[in-house]
This record gives structure tokens, C-alpha cells and sequence, in this order.
């Protein structure tokens, strides 16, 4: 299929666009750069060896989309594009109820307009709000406790009354959980601007000499080690489970399916420490802390939906997750060059 990446030269969409070509798909690029920085794009087409072609702008251009549209046989869209801070969408609401939204109208009617019929979406489990239960599965009742998670919510509502009003197309809600790790090459990964709200990154950036010590937000939790459960999965497994997504949008007479994108299994901030100091060699500083606002005791998927009708599961260990990580961390200690 030719298949249109939105946000393909992020974090996700770019080890995304590396397993679609490695499942012989064509894949063109439309991203504003608003937070991918342009040697993205050279690095993967050395770990793939192909010509990756860009479009840099940004997706509520409604002219430059339709020009697009017009001009290039898409088969399929992976829509990534969007604002992913969740501390922002708190003092920047507008911004993200903008761009996740607007991006988003701009496509589905240049989907009307030019008879694709074939969507993937970038959810999150962010949509099962403050759950309580887990492990999370597809029917549990979404809501949000951020602007953001909105964002999510709503395009999820949106799709959904879409696809009932035009029979025939085939939607993919897709629903991660916490993507981390890289690309084994070392050579992309996730390269957050400022200082990273997400434990992993900022990890990384300790092991690297870039911020002193780990805060650990809370060890008071009703958990094993008193520290938040979480469902880290690989982002080549993450990646792998768009290109099966994609595949059963063929087959199924669904119209709009969900799926949960997790590995099953909660791990403890600890865990995820210790893990990543054996990806290290070394102990790395760290300080328990009060409580994140906003945040719950434990989060992970029930992935049993994934299995069963994509015939996809994640493969990858933490451990897997914490070397693959360091080893696009310590290769690139600040993140992509400047252009
Ligand atoms: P990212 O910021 O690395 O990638 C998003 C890409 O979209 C960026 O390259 C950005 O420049 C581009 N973009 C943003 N707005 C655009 C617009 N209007 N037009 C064109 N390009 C635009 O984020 P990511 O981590 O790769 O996440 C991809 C998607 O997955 C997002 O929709 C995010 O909400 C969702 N998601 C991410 C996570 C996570 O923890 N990373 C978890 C669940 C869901
Ligand atoms: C994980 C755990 C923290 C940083 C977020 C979004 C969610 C989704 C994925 C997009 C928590 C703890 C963290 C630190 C810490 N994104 N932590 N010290 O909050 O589960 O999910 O990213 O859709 O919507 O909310 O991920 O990586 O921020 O936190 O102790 O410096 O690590 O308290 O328990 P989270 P995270």
C-alpha cells in the first residue's frame, strides 16, 4: 500500500515508517517539524537504504493538504500528528484542542474529498482516564483528566461518527501504552525539547550527565515497591503493531476497531531504575518525592484484543527497552543535531 505517515518524522511514526518499508509499503511524510527536527529523515534513510519523501508542512494548511491529496495515490493514512504534553495541555489548552483536533478535520475531509477510505489513529491509554482497574481493556468507559486526554476522547468520537456516516471505511483506534525504547541502530529515538516529563527520557538524560538525579513522584502507592505500575512497550513493537493494524483494515468489516497497544504487564519506577542501571553498568542518583498530580497507582493493558485479531503481541523486555535506550542516548547525548 502507499501509505501516508503523519507525524511520521517523530518518535513513533519514525521507527513506524522503518517497519512499513520493511513490509515492502510505499510511505510518504507530511510533517510541520513543530517537534522532529530534520535529521531525522537522513537517518532513516540510511538504516533503510530507500528514498523517504517529506512534506513539511503543517496538517490544518487545508491547501497544502488537499494540493497533496490531489497530486499523490494514498491508499492508507497513519495520523501521529499531534501536541503530546500533558503539562501543557493544562496552561496551553487551545493549542492542543487546535492542532490535534484541527489536524485531524483537515485530513478526514481530504479522506471525503479524495475517496480514502483507510485511517490508522494514534490513541492512548491516556482515553481510560483515572481507572481504577487494571488491567485496561478496550470496553472500560473513557474519559480524561487533562486537556490533552480530551483531545484523544474526542477524535476517538469523532472517527466513530465519521465512519457510521460513510460505510466503508475502515478505522484503526490504536491505544498505547507508554512507548520507550529505540531503534537497536542507536541512531534514532525519542528527543524530547526542554526538559522531559516522561521517565525514560529523563532517566537517560541522568545517565548521560544532562540532569543531576531521578525524582521518584511518590513510593507511597498501594504497590509492590509503594512506586506507579506502568506498561512500558518497545517502540519497534509499538511499530510493528501499525503495519498489522493496517494489514487486517484490509479484511475486517468493521468500521471503526480498537485496540489496545500494551505488553500486559505493569512494571514499578524502581523496576524501570534498576533496569536501566543494568543498561548502564552503573548506580544512577535518584530522590523520592511527593506524589504527580494527576497521576494513578497503576496502569497496563489487557492486550488480549491485539492478539487475537492482529496477531501481534510485544515481544521486547524492559531490558530490551533500557538498552535500546541508552544506546540512542549515549550515541547522542543532545539529541538530533541542530539543522
Ligand atoms: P512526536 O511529537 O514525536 O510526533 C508527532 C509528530 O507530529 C512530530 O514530528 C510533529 O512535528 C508532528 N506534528 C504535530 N502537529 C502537526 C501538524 N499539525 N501537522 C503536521 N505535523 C504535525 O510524538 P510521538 O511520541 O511520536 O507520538 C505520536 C502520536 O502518538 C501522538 O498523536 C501522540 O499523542 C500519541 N501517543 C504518544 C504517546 C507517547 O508517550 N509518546 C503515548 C500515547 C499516544
Ligand atoms: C511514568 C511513571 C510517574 C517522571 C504519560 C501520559 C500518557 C501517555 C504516556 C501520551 C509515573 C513516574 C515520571 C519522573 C517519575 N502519553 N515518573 N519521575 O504519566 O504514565 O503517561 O505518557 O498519550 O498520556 O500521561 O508516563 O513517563 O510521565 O510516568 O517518578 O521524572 O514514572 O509518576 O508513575 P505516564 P510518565
Amino acid at each position: 500500500m502507499r501509505v501516508l505517515v503523519c507525524g511520521g518524522a517523530g518518535y513513533i511514526g519514525s521507527h513506524t515508517v522503518i517497519q512499513l518499508l520493511a513490509a515492502h509499503h510505499d510511505v510518504l511524510i507530511v510533517d510541520s517539524f513543530v517537534n522532529a527536527k530534520p535529521a531525522v529523515i537522513s537517518r532513516l534513510e540510511s538504516i533503510t537504504g530507500e528514498h523517504v519523501p517529506v512534506h513539511a508542512f503543517d496538517l490544518r494548511d487545508v491547501e497544502r493538504t488537499e494540493h497533496l491529496f490531489a497530486h499523490e495515490r494514498i491508499d492508507a493514512i497513519i495520523h501521529f500528528a499531534g501536541h503530546k504534553a500533558v503539562g501543557e495541555s493544562v496552561t496551553e489548552p487551545l493549542k492542543y484542542y487546535e492542532n490535534n483536533l484541527g489536524s485531524t478535520f483537515s485530513l478526514i475531509r481530504a479522506m471525503e474529498r479524495h475517496g480514502v477510505t483507510k485511517l490508522v489513529f494514534s490513541s492512548s491509554a491516556t482515553v481510560y482516564g483515572a481507572s481504577a482497574a487494571v488491567p485496561m481493556n478496550e470496553d472500560f468507559p473513557t474519559s480524561a483528566t487533562n486537556p490533552y486526554g480530551w483531545t484523544k476522547v474526542m477524535i476517538e468520537q469523532i472517527l466513530r461518527d465519521v465512519a457510521q456516516a460513510r460505510p466503508g471505511w475502515r478505522i484503526a483506534v490504536l491505544r498505547y501504552f507508554n512507548p520507550v525504547g529505540a531503534h537497536r541502530s542507536g541512531t534514532i529515538g525519542e528527543d524530547p525539547s526542554g526538559i522531559p516529563n516522561n521517565l525514560l527520557p529523563y532517566i537517560s538524560q541522568v545517565a548521560v550527565g544532562r540532569l543531576d538525579k531521578l525524582r521518584i513522584f511518590g513510593d507511597d502507592y498501594e504497590t509492590p515497591d509503594g512506586t506507579a505500575l506502568r506498561d512500558y512497550i518497545h517502540v519497534e513493537d509499538l511499530a510493528a503493531g501499525h503495519v498489522a493494524a493496517l494489514a487486517r483494515l484490509n479484511s475486517t468489516d468493521t468500521a471503526v476497531s480498537t485496540w489496545n497497544l500494551g505488553t500486559g504487564a505493569g512494571s514499578s519506577v524502581f523496576e524501570m531504575l534498576h533496569a536501566f542501571e543494568r543498561a548502564v553498568g552503573r548506580s544512577l542518583p535518584f530522590e523520592v518525592v511527593g506524589r504527580r498530580a494527576g497521576d494513578i497507582a497503576a496502569s497496563y493493558a489487557d492486550p488480549g484484543r491485539a492478539h487475537a485479531e492482529l496477531g501481534w503481541k510485544a515481544v521486547r523486555t524492559i531490558d530490551d527497552m533500557c538498552v535500546d535506550s541508552w544506546r540512542w542516548q549515549s550515541q547522542n547525548p543532545n539529541g538530533y543535531p541542530e539543522a
